[in-house]
């Protein structure tokens, strides 16, 4: 089979079909770099199996290239990688698993190619191109992986019971690749995964968030999390996501589906945004609402402090997750706790002030805001968007004004606590803090103007109001 494959490529599979040649070791090209090169895909890494000696044929085919690269050798796993132009390849020895009767821990033997693609996760996973002198560019096809690539089908090779239960991670990467490729899982192999849903608890949190994140990085996510949420595999690795699914009902008053709405918001915001954690903000910005609803008489279902509930849960839901505990985690807890502020400006006759706040509150965050404010609105009452977003607009250009005239973004208040201490001769306390947040709030309320004589005077008539004297 011709595959497109650029010239360097080419020239990289021609010398480990050599090696292997010399070696007299049948060996192949395997997995991900054929699917995506027969889909038009990009490629990454080379997947090469032969039927023996993995590690020596890198060590071989690394002997090939005047840059003669590492072998890096995976002594464990038996494989072995090398990496030339950028290109990761990967070498292993085709293998067969058998299960002796009082283990469930496979036992990995030689076998043959088939044996080798009976213990991938996919069938558009399993496809083999020979490397062989009598059929090379031969494509080996024994599951039919090439017509489920033509009908944009995932399945298992095997019964996917055993696929899965080998290595549940394999359910995950099923719902990643249905969602990146825009695939449908074929219903059985789903059913499969609902059933074996509990054995990912096996899998380590790393494994897990990386096919998260990519399904985050994906077009239109929500197709991922919704094969999540109905597998039940949400409940397990994320269930305070899987909390906010449903409406709840009294005296005739619902609520919206909490979890349909933010797998949408996490969609409207894609197209505007590569950067992940922009789409943790949208994946997260609710997920404060289960813990705080209430059915108030009266006014119905309401979510009082839900942002701030929300962006105290980051820490953990990161925690676990592996995800960076660090200025990352920070933004995703600054852009929840702030989610509903732009929004709320519309509602009030927008002051200067409360615009000067929000700056300050969001500093180089605020257009990141404003975007995840705008894919917040997914109310299907067109008459309701239009005013949201007539008015949405009319803060844009507020901000905008605001911004120009008193440059709050990146700005610190003129008076610090370094200054409130010398002039008081204060050690570092509560009062200086105290002091400090007045002098910052009458700038941002329009009492003084962001002057440093201005600030200082107002500095010393608050000191004078809390009993502090200034040393002479
Ligand atoms: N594979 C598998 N089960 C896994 C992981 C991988 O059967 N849990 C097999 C598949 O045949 C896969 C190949 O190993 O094609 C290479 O795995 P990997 O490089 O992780 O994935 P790719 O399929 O190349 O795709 P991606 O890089 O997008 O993960």
């Amino acid at each position: 089979m011709q595959i497109p494959c650029t010239k360097d490529e080419l020239l990289i599979l021609e010398k480990i079909a050599f090696a292997a040649r010399k070696m007299e070791l049948p060996c192949y090209v395997i997995g991900g770099f054929v699917r995506d090169k027969i889909i038009g895909r990009p490629t990454k890494d080379i997947d090469i199996v032969c039927i023996g000696d993995g590690i020596e044929l890198a060590t071989q085919t690394a002997a090939l290239f005047r840059a003669k690269p590492e072998v890096a050798v995976f002594k464990n796993f038996g494989t072995a990688q090398i990496k030339v132009d950028g290109l990761e390849i990967e070498f292993v020895g085709a293998r067969k698993e058998s299960y002796r009767s009082d283990s469930r821990k496979p036992e990995v033997e030689p076998g043959t190619l088939v044996d080798d693609q009976n213990r991938r996760d996919l069938t558009i996973n399993a496809l083999a191109i020979s490397l062989n002198k009598e059929d090379y560019g031969q494509l080996l096809d024994p599951f039919d992986g090439l017509k489920d690539l033509e009908d944009k089908i995932l399945r298992t090779p095997l019964d996917p019971a055993r696929t899965f239960s080998d290595d549940p991670l394999r359910m995950l990467r099923t719902i990643r690749f249905a969602t990146q490729l825009q695939y449908n899982i074929l219903p059985e192999t789903f059913e499969s995964i609902k059933e074996n849903a509990e054995r990912i608890r096996i899998i380590s949190a790393e494994r897990i968030i990386d096919e998260l994140n990519k399904i985050m990085m994906c077009k239109k996510p929500s197709v991922g999390f919704d094969l999540l949420y109905r597998s039940q595999l949400l409940h397990i690795i994320f269930p305070e996501l899987a909390a906010l699914s449903g409406a709840e009902y009294i005296d005739g008053k619902g609520h919206k589906d909490n979890f349909y709405h933010t797998i949408q918001v996490l969609d409207n915001i894609c197209p505007h945004t590569q950067d992940i954690w922009l789409r943790w903000a949208a994946l997260l910005h609710d997920i404060g609402k289960p813990a705080t609803k209430r059915f108030e008489e009266g006014t119905g279902w309401t979510f009082h402090n839900h942002e701030w509930i929300g962006s105290k849960m980051v820490p953990g839901i990161f925690k676990r997750l592996k995800l960076p505990l660090n200025e990352k985690m920070k933004y995703v807890q600054k852009l929840v706790m702030l989610h509903l502020r732009p929004i709320s400006l519309t509602k009030e006759n927008i002051t200067d002030s409360a615009v000067r706040r929000l700056l300050f509150d969001a500093g180089e965050d605020i257009e990141d805001l404003m975007m995840l404010c705008n894919a917040d609105i997914t109310s299907k009452n067109a008459a309701k968007v239009k005013r949201i977003k007539e008015n949405f607009a009319m803060v844009s250009q507020k901000l905008i004004d605001v911004e120009a005239k008193d440059q709050i973004r990146n700005w610190q208040p003129p008076i610090t606590g370094e200054i409130i201490m010398q002039t008081f001769n204060l050690t570092p306390s509560r009062l200086v803090g105290e002091i400090k947040d007045a002098v910052r709030e009458a700038i941002l309320d329009g009492v003084i103007r962001n002057d440093y004589d201005e600030a200082f005077a107002f500095m010393l008539k608050k000191a004078e109001e809390l009993n502090v004297k200034p040393i002479l």
